[in-house]
């Protein structure tokens, strides 16, 4: 049964498509590359350089490759970026989901796993937060993942598909067998910024916000390792196909750090003492969100094997030196990524010390509606 998973070029759905391929199930994928890298998908899965929005085309691959699931990461994902930009927010992560539902509800397509985010909850009543609290989203992101959501209940309740709505709080680490990590550009998560640091990509990192009511007076949040996400996402999988009713689910372990435990787990991972500056407090930032991640245990049997902040930090410091050491590739494709939309010609993607292997199709080659192999 073929698996469609869009987003599958970025940080979280390339693990999703790797996890998928090592247990040997059949992922396709549709990406933009609009913040996604073609060498983060394993050689042999088929990726589809295609806008979600593009209901023509997605209906399309639905029906050639007969999908019946979907687990839907593509979005916009830059928080500070959502309230420069709501708009674009809104299309990507709103619009473009209720096109994608339109399309699947349409095909027949009879699970559907959704990228969620913690964001929804903005500055949560009390810790740690369980999945009944009221939403109170702080920014154009955090309302465009909530927006996806309801659209999905209430077309899942009309339509008879099934979901899982998975709800995930601070993403962090690598692939242990580095096949694939973070590449984001202009990264604002703590630990992959911790990570550029420690390797000298960065000069000095910021701590925004030191006198929060919390032990050491910065920020608290919830490191759930990519790779345990990811095996989450298919234990969601594995509940749906089970007949198993939707949900809404955190996925974190529970318990939080702060930011200058964060921080002082990289410089003793790393064994380097970067310097740190300490800055005003962000607009937006909760003091302190952790998940109630209970439920996630108890209904998918999920039990993470990475729970332990030292290894997250050490996976994704591996993971920044591989970058490092391929010549800053990440840099390189980050100037080079495919915009199909924008009317220029594609540039080359080249990933400078690994031959493609995946197998790409590109809209701008298939005018009649079927794929050709690039
Ligand atoms: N990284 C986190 O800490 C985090 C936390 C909570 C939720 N999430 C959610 O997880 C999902 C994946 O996040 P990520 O961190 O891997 O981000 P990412 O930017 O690395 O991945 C997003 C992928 O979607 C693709 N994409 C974006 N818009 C598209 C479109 N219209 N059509 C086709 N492809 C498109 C991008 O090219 C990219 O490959 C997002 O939905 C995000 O909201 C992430």
């Amino acid at each position: 049964m073929t698996i469609l998973i869009t987003g599958g070029a970025g940080y979280i759905g390339s693990h999703m498509v790797h996890e998928l391929a090592d247990r040997g199930e059949l992922p396709i994928v549709i990406d933009d590359f609009s913040s996604g890298f073609e060498w983060a998908i394993p050689s042999g899965v088929s990726v589809f350089v295609e806008d979600i929005g593009d209901q023509r085309r997605v209906a399309h691959l639905i029906a050639k490759y007969g999908i019946s699931e979907i687990i839907h990461f593509a979005g916009s994902v830059v928080v500070p970026e959502s309230v420069a930009e709501p708009l674009r927010y809104y299309r990507n992560n709103t619009a473009n989901t209720r096109s994608l539902l339109e399309i699947a509800i349409r095909s027949g397509v009879r699970r559907f796993i959704l990228s969620s985010t913690a964001a929804v909850y903005g500055n949560p009543p009390a810790n740690p937060v369980p999945e009944e609290t009221p939403v109170a989203p702080l920014s154009p992101y955090g309302s465009s993942k909530f927006m996806a959501e309801t659209m999905l209940r209430d077309a899942a309740r009309a339509h008879g598909l099934r979901y899982v709505i998975l709800r995930y709080f601070n993403v962090a680490g690598a692939d242990p067998a580095l096949r694939t990590g973070q590449a984001t550009r202009e990264a604002t998560h703590l630990i992959k910024v911790a990570a550029e640091t420690a390797v000298g990509l960065r000069e000095k990192m910021q701590v925004f916000g030191t006198d929060y009511p919390t032990p050491d007076g910065t920020c608290i949040r919830d490191y759930i390792h990519v790779s345990d996400l990811v095996n989450a996402h298919y234990h969601a999988l594995s509940y749906l196909r089970g007949g198993g009713e939707s949900l809404t689910l955190n996925c974190g372990y529970g318990r939080g750090f702060s930011v200058l435990q964060v921080i002082e787990a990289m410089r003793r991972e790393s064994g380097n003492d970067f310097p740190v500056e300490l800055a005003a407090r962000r607009p937006g930032d909760p003091a302190e969100i952790v998940a109630s991640a209970e439920r996630m245990r108890n209904l998918l049997a999920w039990r993470p094997q990475w729970d332990d902040l030292s290894l997250i930090v050490r996976h994704a410091l591996a993971w920044e030196r591989k970058l490092l050491a391929q010549g800053n590739a990440t840099q390189r494709l980050a100037t080079t990524a495919l915009h199909p939309n924008s009317g220029d010609p594609p540039p080359r993607t080249v990933w400078v010390s690994r031959p493609r292997s995946s197998r790409v199709f590109r809209a701008s080659q298939d005018a009649s509606g079927t794929s050709k192999q690039a």
